[in-house]
């Protein structure tokens, strides 16, 4: 891995703890960001990880053949080892570790594209209200767009303090369509989505949020694809005395994870899934 370039301010760290979300202007290089893209754009095309689930379409149904409005790949460092000798890996590590301590993990998580003028948006939710219900997490995901991030193309959007306390909020699959695999605020919960902010950000900027910030990012309305890969980083979780009730994962049922029972069955070694993986 390359030698680390990055450092957080006392004021980046002390924002972060404060307001829940954090935005970097730049993260890497240009250089560094046009390496990245490149493998990105390749596994994107061979369609990486699909068999075994960890590719599959965030906002849609996800049938085989049927055009992806909102691609995801999981772990890509898994199908692209070299992604883990980048600039942007060793400066995400010093950022984690900064916010977390030495005993804090961090890598690749997964990467989301945007086709131009068709993607959707990516509703209001929380990353949490994917993950385990036995456990709390502290945790961060590491937001990078390959290009410019703007309102048009999709850039993220938070609500400043909605990590504090740790609540999940209710949350649905994408369109209360159970073979959704992304999931959205229940509408009853909408109220709470108020003074949003914006972060539009340049190529290898980055923005960071944990696991109970409530976010969002618009539709892709430009000519150009919006690519973004996500890190993420922190400690183990801990044990609850009580489980949340995260009763909507329970419904959920995708084409994704049955392509990804059937490699398991089928004898194909699969990849533990890098931590709070699946989300956004
Ligand atoms: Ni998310």
């Amino acid at each position: 891995m390359p030698q680390a370039t990055f450092k957080l301010t006392q004021d980046q760290i002390d924002f972060f703890r404060r307001e829940g979300y954090l935005s970097i202007p730049a993260l890497t290089t240009p250089e560094d960001v046009a390496r990245i893209r490149e493998i990105y754009d390749r596994l994107f095309t061979q369609r990486a990880g699909r068999e075994k689930g960890d590719q599959f379409d965030l906002a849609g149904t996800d049938e085989e053949g049927k055009e992806a409005v909102m691609p995801q790949i999981l772990n890509p460092a898994g199908y692209a080892p070299e992604l883990n000798d980048t600039l942007l890996l060793a400066n995400a590590g010093v950022l984690v570790h900064q916010l977390f301590g030495d005993k804090a993990s961090f890598g690749f998580a997964h990467a989301i594209y945007k086709p131009p003028r068709i993607s959707p948006e990516t509703p209001w939710h929380q990353d949490a209200s994917y993950w385990n219900p036995d456990y709390d997490y502290q945790s961060i995901s590491i937001w990078v767009p390959l290009q410019e991030a703007t309102l048009e193309n999709g850039c993220m959007q938070f609500i400043p303090r909605s990590h504090v306390g740790m609540n999940i909020l209710r949350h649905r699959s994408i369109n209360n369509d159970p073979r959704i695999h992304g999931l959205e605020l229940d509408p009853a919960e909408m109220h709470h989505v108020k003074n949003a902010v914006a972060c539009p950000l340049p190529p290898g900027g980055a923005t960071v949020h944990g696991g109970y910030m409530m976010h969002y990012a618009g539709a892709n309305k430009s000519d150009i694809p919006r690519r973004a890969i996500i890190l993420n980083g922190g400690l183990p979780g801990t044990k609850r005395a009580v489980p949340r009730d995260l009763y909507w994962n329970r419904v959920k049922k995708t084409l994704r994870t049955e392509r990804a029972l059937a490699a398991e069955q089928a004898g194909q070694k699969v990849q533990p899934p890098p931590r709070g993986a699946g989300e956004e």
